[in-house]
C-alpha cells in the first residue's frame, strides 16, 4: 500500500468514479443530446486496463468505487469486471463497490451484482409516469426499469433512487415519488440539474428547480430532521418523521459541498477528471500503456491529484454569459 492521495486542499481522495462506457440505451434530455457521437469502441480501455487502473487507485487508498457510464450495464463483459473488482472487497481494501444505473438492464444483472458483493445501488428515475418517463428518456420504458428495481430488491440490494429536480417536469411528482419510495422502502435523493453539455438549444435555466424550494414543499407535509450521516458522496440527508424514510439532497447550486470533496473521475478512455465542474483532466492511458510496471502510473496519478481544484463554479447567471461546459455528464458519469 502506498501513501494515500491528498489534494492541495488537504482533502483525502478515497472515492473513485469510473465511467466504463459513454454509451447509454436512453437519452435523458438533461444529460445528452438526441444525436450523440459516441467514442469508437477501439478507443475504450479494455476491461483488463480498467482493472489495472482501479487496482492502482485502491493501492493508493481509494476505498469506494462507483461504476458509472453512460449506462454501465450496457458495456460488454461488464460482469467480468465487477467480479474482478470484488477481490478488493474480499481483501478488505475496498469498503464499497457500487454502481449508478438507469435500471434498464437490472432484471438481468441484479443477482450477479449482489453475488459480486455489491450491497447498494443508485438508480436514476425522475418520474413514475410512463408517458413522462418516455419523454424525459426519449424512448425508455418505465415498466422495464421498475422490473429491474424489483429484481434488485429481490436480490437483496438496497436501492437509492436519484431524481433530478426539473422545473415544469416533475414538480408535481415530488409527493408521488416520496410516497412510492416509502412504500417500496427505497432511499430517495434529489439532485439539482447542473449546466453541463450542449443539449441542442435547450435552455438550462428554465429547467432549474432549486432544492431549497423542493425542501420547503416537503416541509409543508412532513417533519424533516437533518441527519449527520453521509454515504461518502455529496448528498446531505434528512429523515421524514412521519414515515421514517431517508431523503437526500445534492445541491451543487444552492449549497456548495466541494469543501468535503473526496473523489475523482476516470473515463472509459483513461482520462482522469479531478473535478466534475472543471475541464482540466490528466491522461492516464499513456502512462498505463507505457510500462507494465505501475510506478509511472502512480506518479501520473499523484501529479494529477496535485492539480485538483478547489471546486466547481456552476452558476446559471455566469454561464448564461460565459457559456456552459461543453462536456456532457455522460462523459464522466456524473
Ligand atoms: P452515494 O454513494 O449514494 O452518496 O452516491 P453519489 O451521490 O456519490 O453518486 P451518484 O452517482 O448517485 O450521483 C448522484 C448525483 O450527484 C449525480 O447527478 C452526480 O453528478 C452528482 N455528483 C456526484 N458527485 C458529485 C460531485 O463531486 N460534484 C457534483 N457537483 N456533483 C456530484
Ligand atoms: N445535472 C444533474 N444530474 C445529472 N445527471 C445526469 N445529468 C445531470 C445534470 N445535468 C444524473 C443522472 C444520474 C446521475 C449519475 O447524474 O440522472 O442519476
Ligand atoms: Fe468535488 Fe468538484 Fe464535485 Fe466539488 S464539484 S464536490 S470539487 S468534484
Amino acid at each position: 500500500m502506498s501513501a494515500p492521495l491528498i489534494d492541495p486542499f488537504v482533502r483525502a481522495i478515497r472515492y473513485l468514479r469510473v465511467s466504463v462506457t459513454d454509451r447509454c440505451d436512453f437519452r435523458c434530455t438533461y444529460c445528452m443530446a438526441e444525436h450523440m457521437t459516441f467514442l469508437p469502441k477501439a478507443d475504450l480501455l479494455t476491461l483488463e486496463e480498467l482493472d489495472r487502473l482501479c487496482t492502482t487507485f485502491v493501492h493508493m487508498g481509494v476505498e469506494k468505487l462507483r461504476i458509472t457510464g453512460g449506462e454501465p450495464l450496457v458495456r460488454k463483459g461488464i460482469m467480468t469486471f465487477f467480479r474482478a473488482m470484488s477481490r478488493h472487497l474480499d481483501s478488505g481494501a475496498l469498503k464499497e463497490l457500487t454502481l449508478t444505473t438507469n435500471g434498464s438492464q437490472l432484471a438481468r444483472f441484479a443477482q450477479e451484482l449482489a453475488d459480486c458483493g455489491i450491497r447498494r445501488i443508485n438508480v436514476s428515475l425522475d418520474t413514475l409516469d410512463p408517458a413522462k418517463f418516455a419523454e424525459i428518456t426519449r424512448w425508455g420504458r418505465l415498466p422495464q426499469v421498475l422490473e429491474g428495481i424489483e429484481a434488485a430488491k429481490a436480490a437483496g440490494l438496497r436501492v437509492k433512487i436519484n431524481a433530478v429536480a426539473l422545473k415544469g417536469f416533475n414538480e408535481d411528482e415530488l409527493f408521488p415519488l416520496v410516497d412510492w419510495c416509502a412504500r417500496e422502502d427505497h432511499d430517495l435523493t434529489f439532485i439539482e440539474v447542473m449546466p453541463m453539455g450542449d443539449l441542442g438549444g435547450e435552455d438550462r435555466l428554465s429547467q432549474y428547480w432549486s432544492l431549497n424550494d423542493l425542501r420547503a414543499r416537503l416541509a409543508e407535509r412532513f417533519t424533516l430532521t437533518d441527519l449527520a450521516e453521509r454515504t461518502g458522496g455529496p448528498a446531505r440527508y434528512v429523515r421524514l418523521q412521519e414515515t421514517g424514510q431517508k431523503i437526500g439532497f445534492i445541491t451543487p447550486l444552492t449549497h456548495n459541498f466541494c469543501e468535503s470533496c473526496n473523489r475523482v473521475r476516470l473515463t472509459c478512455t483513461g482520462e482522469l477528471y479531478m473535478c466534475l465542474g472543471q475541464e482540466d483532466m490528466a491522461d492516464l492511458r499513456a502512462p498505463l500503456r507505457a510500462s507494465p510496471d505501475d510506478a509511472g502510473l502512480e506518479q501520473a496519478i499523484r501529479a494529477a491529484i496535485a492539480r485538483k481544484p478547489k471546486g466547481h463554479d456552476f452558476d446559471y447567471s455566469r454561464q448564461a454569459i460565459a457559456g456552459q461546459m461543453t462536456r456532457h455528464m455522460s462523459h464522466t458519469g456524473g
